[in-house]
């Protein structure tokens, strides 16, 4: 009887060990959760190669028209909380989880490190995300010239006007390296994060808690200006000629996330695609990504 009993105490606790650690997905602008041609792909990508981890992939809103739309139009800041009480009640990330960010997602999940620290992230992986924002908005996703014009209309109109802030994702981390002083007061939410405004020591202590950073740079980037911006770099101040990466940046230097230490320690991981944004192959995510996926 007793032996019955360890037997069946082993193989519980071998089936909670054989999966590998949850994933957390979290889809770029104009596309959603759920959409088969994109994260549909990743997610059958990532249950082959992965002995069955749990995957959540974010859906902001309580349907997909909802979720994409957000994407564009709902205050970055509230979708971090409304993300981080997702995390927090689900029961299956309660030993933490490996996240994935594609492009703008890839800044919010840093937020989500940064302010959000329960359930615990282990590995923070970046894909094409905009680190330091973006100076420019030459092509829409999803081929929909509509939202397209709208968005570069209230852009032009004024990204540092406070209406356009808190409604326009996009406005949220619009960075003009003609007016950083305009940037870091207005900025609701790329400045706050960077720790432009005022220091948050929590946001250090948070960022310093997860594993590795992961950041993939596309090489041929046709959707980010500056495309620099995946890896931390950023254009010189009123100088658009010049980009100044990260290991020169003052984030880095006075070192008012961690990232100093981080990389001294060679926990950041600057990745490097020779493609156009988000276009890798299975077999580059397979070599790249999927090793910072297994445990
Ligand atoms: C937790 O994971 C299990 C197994 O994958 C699943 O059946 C369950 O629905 C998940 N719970 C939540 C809250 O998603
Ligand atoms: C583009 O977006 C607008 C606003 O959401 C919508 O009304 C329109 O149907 C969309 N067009 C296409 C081609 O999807
Ligand atoms: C950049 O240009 C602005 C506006 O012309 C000016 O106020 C600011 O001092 C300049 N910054 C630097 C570092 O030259
Ligand atoms: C801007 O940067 C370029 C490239 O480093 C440099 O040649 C140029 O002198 C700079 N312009 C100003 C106004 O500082």
């Amino acid at each position: 009887m007793l032996s019955y009993v360890v037997i069946i105490i082993c193989l519980s606790h071998a089936i909670l060990i054989s999966g590998s650690p949850p994933i957390v997905l979290w889809h770029g602008m104009g596309d959603s959760c759920c959409n088969p041609l994109s994260l549909g792909t990743i997610i059958k990508l990532l249950k082959r190669q992965l002995p069955g981890p749990y995957i959540l992939s974010l859906r902001i809103g309580s349907n997909i028209v909802e979720d994409t739309s957000n994407g564009f139009f709902m205050n970055v800041n509230h979708q971090i909380d409304y993300v981080c009480k997702l995390l927090n009640s689900d029961e299956n990330l309660s030993q933490g989880y490996h996240a994935i960010g594609f492009s703008q997602g890839g800044q919010f999940l840093r937020a989500i490190a940064q302010r959000c620290p329960n359930p615990p992230m282990l590995n923070l992986i970046s894909i094409g995300g905009q680190h330091q924002g973006v100076f420019g908005f030459p092509r829409c996703p999803g081929d929909n010239e509509t939202i397209c014009n709208y968005i570069r209309d209230l852009l032009r109109f004024g990204a540092y006007e406070s209406f356009v802030q808190n409604h326009l994702v996009q406005a949220e981390y619009w960075h003009d390296p003609h007016k950083e002083a305009t940037y870091r007061k207005a900025s609701i939410f790329l400045a706050d994060i960077n720790q432009e405004q005022t220091f948050n020591e929590a946001y250090k202590t948070n960022l310093l808690k997860i594993r590795n950073l992961i950041l993939v740079k596309f090489l041929r980037d046709t959707m980010v200006t500056p495309h620099e911006s995946e890896h931390f770099g950023f254009y010189e101040e009123n100088n658009t000629s010049k980009i100044i990466p990260l290991r020169e940046s003052s984030l880095y230097l006075n070192d008012l996330l961690g990232l100093k230490i981080m990389d001294e320690q060679s926990r950041i991981k600057f990745l490097e695609s020779d493609t156009d944004h988000l276009q890798f192959t299975d077999q580059w995510f397979i070599d790249n990504i999927i090793p910072y996926l297994q445990d």
